[in-house]
């Protein structure tokens, strides 16, 4: 049985106000953690953080994951709240513009990656010292399939999930004589406004493409949700997971399988 197998652990999500984010503090919470949710979007968090459990002891904290500044800030905060930070779930991200590579503009370019690569390095700076002071932890950080096959108008997007991956296995061997862990889920076609994005950005007439087209090479014939997504986050976040570390974790549906 699943149950509360996370009782009491303070779990710190980014992008929370986001449907991944949202899904994942839902059943975090459901499984026994207290919640700090951080995003950009005040009134997302808001609405993201409204339905958790009062067990989940909900922080809400408005930052920009670029800036150094309000992620030393967020995760002091968190530290001085909860007292841990046992749980990191480094999840904001944009996808930037879908281009071909000679129309991309290069403050997308440079904007995308600012988000989904320092903000996530910015993300594991502060909470790693954290993490090593209490000898436990455990940070998972969202990549995507796009950061495992290359992604063709979304160039920006594709390198900057590589790097997350490159960024998690490194970090993951940093902390190999401590406990603390650090994984990647790496989600395919998840039914999301993100996806929604960039299915109409790439369709050649500006119509969107029927279903069965976006779902062609997916071998599971449908998309995925946000919530499948939160439930490989809560087993690499749990001790079931405490023999893995520098992993990705594909949730696609059997997309990169072949
Ligand atoms: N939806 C998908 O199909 C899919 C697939 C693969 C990977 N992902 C990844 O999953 C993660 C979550 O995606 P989602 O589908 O929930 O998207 P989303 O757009 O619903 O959520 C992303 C959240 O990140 C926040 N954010 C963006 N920039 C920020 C910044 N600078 N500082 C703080 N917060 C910021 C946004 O406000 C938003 O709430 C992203 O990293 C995304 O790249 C999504």
């Amino acid at each position: 049985m699943v149950g509360r197998v996370l009782n009491g652990k303070v779990a710190l999500v980014t992008g929370a106000a986001g449907e991944i984010g949202t899904a994942t503090i839902a059943l975090l919470a459901e499984r026994g953690a207290r919640i700090v949710a951080v995003d950009r979007d005040a009134q997302g968090l808001a609405r993201a953080i409204r339905s958790l459990p009062a067990s989940a002891e909900a922080l809400a904290i408005t930052a920009d994951v670029t800036r150094d500044d309000e992620v030393a800030s967020y995760v002091e905060q968190t530290v001085a709240r909860m007292g841990s930070v046992d749980i990191f779930f480094n999840n904001a991200g944009i996808e930037g513009d879908i281009k071909a590579i000679p129309d991309y503009p290069l403050d997308t370019f440079r904007r995308v990656l600012d988000v989904n690569v320092v903000g996530v390095f910015l993300g594991m700076k502060y909470v790693l010292p954290v993490m090593y002071r209490q000898n436990a932890g455990s940070v998972i950080n969202t990549a995507s399939i796009a950061g495992l096959i290359g992604s063709p108008q979304i160039a920006a997007y594709s390198a900057s999930k590589h790097a997350v991956i490159g960024l998690t296995k490194s970090a993951a061997l940093e902390c190999a004589n401590t406990n603390v862990r650090v994984n990647c889920v790496c989600p395919g076609q998840i039914d999301s406004r993100m996806l929604s994005s960039i299915i109409n950005g790439l369709a050649p007439d500006g119509q969107p493409l029927p279903e069965s087209k976006v779902l062609e090479r997916t071998p599971a014939r449908r998309l995925g949700l946000a919530r499948e997504v939160a439930g490989v986050v809560a087993f690499l976040a749990s001790d079931d997971a405490s023999y893995v570390s520098g992993s990705s974790y594909t949730v696609d549906g059997g997309r990169t399988a072949s």
